[in-house]
């Protein structure tokens, strides 16, 4: 591979790889909010829509919300009286000279003060308790939805991205519910409230500090803009970062098969570099929003307390008030720091709700029809008739596919890779619907049966093997999960998996992990075996079910199976032509058509591409 440059980088990884979020070092921190995730902040395209949404997360919690907004009202109150009481602590006691009650309006205060303190640990409670509750129901749904997607959204999306939906966008979703809405709020009334208390106190003072207003304004949207953009430019970075860790992790093996290390830490310095000189930025920008808000603010702290001493010494004013006023006036400006921080934070997660929602909006596999029927014994009488179909539907894969199998009849599909013998499996069981013409068991078109009695009459074996974290044990009785322990050994020993199970340390109680990651391939494969031997359904398919296993263990599994097969209609697939010979009839499939069709003898006899496919030799006419 030639050597990719920093552009090639940034752009491979940050839209083809999952964009897994980092946790925990990058996330919060000083400098201001910023978004957890790895994948990019940015604004959601309909701001209403998805708040409106959330909050029918959230409006379950009604009661639970007033009393938060009363919570956060006392808490403001509390802080507000508080700071009022110096007026008359420090014009009847302090600047009197009168220690006699000082005490006692000292307790008084720090009454107030504790008040304030239990009401905001209340109301932090109760609202973290809804949004931890509002967050699972949305984890909830988006998990049960991904159980009714079709398996098209599986083929079409990016892993990682998924599960970026799960950990990004849901913790972000998660932060903002708990954290920026209440900062928000409690921000914005104590704005008000002290805007109030100012007013009340004294209007040109008040004058002074609403001046400084706009200088907050400006200097909050142009630092807050920097910010803005340059932490889009270190989320996107950071995407970057985490999609090529995440592939060198998963494809370590072939890395160093091929040597390339080297180019890979090359690869990642220009990646991690651009990262810490975006994340630098980002941070710088966050980081001094605080110092210049602060000092602007203690700016009009200096002028009013300047004018407010002239006015006090004048006698228009009392000094008690002037205390009180220059603390307002500092309070003053901190929710408006604190707002516009959180807008950020607040943009970030909406636009994470959205790409949540998004999934939730997805079509589902079609539901059953409402008179779709429900046979309670299926035979196993499988045809298709003039069966035409395309993933997608402008690029026809299978074209005018027609077949009968007979109730236990042993159907084999051969042909070279990509003829299209997966994909007739497919439509069996309905992963994908055809688009023209029937599929039809026992007289019956599989679109009218439900979908559940399909799948449980048709026992798989994938191409692609999957294995659960779980035992040996439970992983073959996902096959039936009523089946007794005895049946589940019955069936690895016909999937000839018996013998190398009771090997393994722990026998049929061995955990497997990382997809029997512990196992052979062909280990693998013989339990994907023993799971469909285990069902009791009447029509069985094996994709390229034996091809990791040995000819002699193969051959023990098909006299195992033969058994198991006499009363199904079994679907086979396989390369290895030895295995398919005895079938009742083999599907030569070439370029999604069926070109030839017969037994084996019949095949041979035919001279056509079957033989030049089992003998390896390209008959001369
Ligand atoms: N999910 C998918 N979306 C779009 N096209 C697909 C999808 N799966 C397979 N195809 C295409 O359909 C064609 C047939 O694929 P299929 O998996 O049926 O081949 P196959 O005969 O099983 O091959 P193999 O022997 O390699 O398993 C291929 O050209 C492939 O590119
Ligand atoms: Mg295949």
């Amino acid at each position: 591979m030639a050597k990719r440059t920093l552009e090639d980088l940034a752009r491979q990884y940050n839209s083809s790889v999952s964009t897994n979020g980092p946790r925990g070092p990058m996330g919060g921190g000083p400098g201001g909010p910023r978004g957890r995730g790895g994948h990019m902040g940015g604004k959601p395209k309909d701001t209403k829509k998805v708040v409106s949404r959330l909050f029918s997360y959230i409006s379950a919690y009604k009661l639970r919300l007033l009393v938060v907004l009363i919570f956060m009202l006392l808490n403001t109150v509390c802080s507000l009286a508080g700071s009022y009481m110096l007026r008359p602590i420090m014009n009847n006691y302090i600047a009197a000279g009168r220690l006699e009650g000082f005490l006692y309006a000292l307790l008084v205060l720090a009454g107030v003060y504790l008040c304030g303190v239990c009401a905001a640990y209340i109301q932090a409670r109760l609202m973290l308790g809804i949004s931890q509750n509002a967050v699972e129901r949305i984890r909830n749904d988006l998990f049960n939805k991904l159980q009714k997607l079709p398996i098209r959204f599986y083929d079409t999306e990016n892993n990682g991205d998924i599960m970026s939906r799960f950990t990004n966008d849901i913790d972000n979703i998660d932060m903002m519910i708990n954290n920026s809405i209440v900062s928000v709020i409690s921000g914005t009334i104590s704005l008000v409230g002290t805007f109030a208390m100012m007013v009340s106190m004294n209007i040109w003072l008040t004058l002074i500090t609403v001046a400084f207003i706009p200088i907050f304004a400006l200097g909050g949207q142009v630092i807050g803009k920097f910010s803005r953009r340059y932490n889009t430019a270190q989320q996107a970075a950071l995407g970057a970062v985490n999609g090529y860790i995440e592939e060198t992790v998963s494809g370590q093996k072939v890395i160093k098969v091929f040597n390339h290390e080297e180019t890979c830490v090359e690869e990642f310095n220009l990646l991690n570099g651009d990262l810490r000189e975006k994340q630098m930025k980002s941070q710088f920008y966050g980081g001094i929003m605080g110092p210049v808000m602060g000092n602007t603010s203690q700016l009009s702290y200096a002028l009013t307390a300047g004018i407010g001493g002239i006015l006090v010494a004048m006698g228009w004013f009392d000094i008690g008030g002037l205390t009180v006023f220059v603390n307002y006036s500092k309070q003053f400006s901190m929710p408006i720091n604190q707002i516009s921080m959180q807008m950020t934070t607040i943009f970030s997660a909406l636009a994470g709700a959205e790409r949540v929602f998004n999934i939730l909006d997805r079509e589902e596999e079609e539901p059953d029809a409402i008179d779709a029927v429900d046979p309670e014994k299926i035979m196993g009488d499988v045809r298709l008739d003039h069966v035409t179909f395309g993933y997608n539907p402008d690029k026809v894969i299978l074209k005018d596919i027609s077949l009968y199998a007979k109730p236990g009849q042993k159907i084999a599909f051969v042909g070279s890779t990509g003829a299209g013998k997966t994909t007739v499996t497919n439509l069996l069981n309905r992963f994908y619907d055809i688009q023209d013409g029937t599929i039809t068991i026992d007289g019956m078109n599989i679109r009218d049966i439900k979908r559940v009695t399909l799948r449980k009459n048709i026992a798989m074996v994938l191409q692609d093997t999957h294995l659960f974290t779980g035992t040996v044990m439970e992983n073959i009785r996902y096959g039936r999960l009523d089946a007794t322990d005895e049946e589940v050994i019955q069936a690895a020993k016909t999937a000839s998996a018996h013998g190398f199970i009771t090997r393994l340390e722990n026998g049929y109680d061995t955990m497997l992990e990382g997809d029997g990651a512990n196992l052979s391939q062909g280990q693998r494969q013989l339990l994907n075996i023993a799971r469909a031997a285990l069902s009791k359904a009447p029509i069985l398919v094996l994709d390229e079910a034996t091809s990791s296993v040995d000819t002699r263990t193969e051959r023990l599994i098909e006299q195992g199976m033969d058994a198991l097969m006499k009363n199904r209609t079994t679907f086979v697939i396989a390369h290895r032509l030895s295995t398919v010979r005895n079938a009742d009839a083999i599907m030569v499939l070439e370029q999604g058509e069926i070109i030839e069709r017969g037994n084996h003898d019949q095949l041979l006899e035919l001279k056509g591409r079957y033989y030049e496919l089992y003998t390896g030799k390209k008959e001369l006419d």
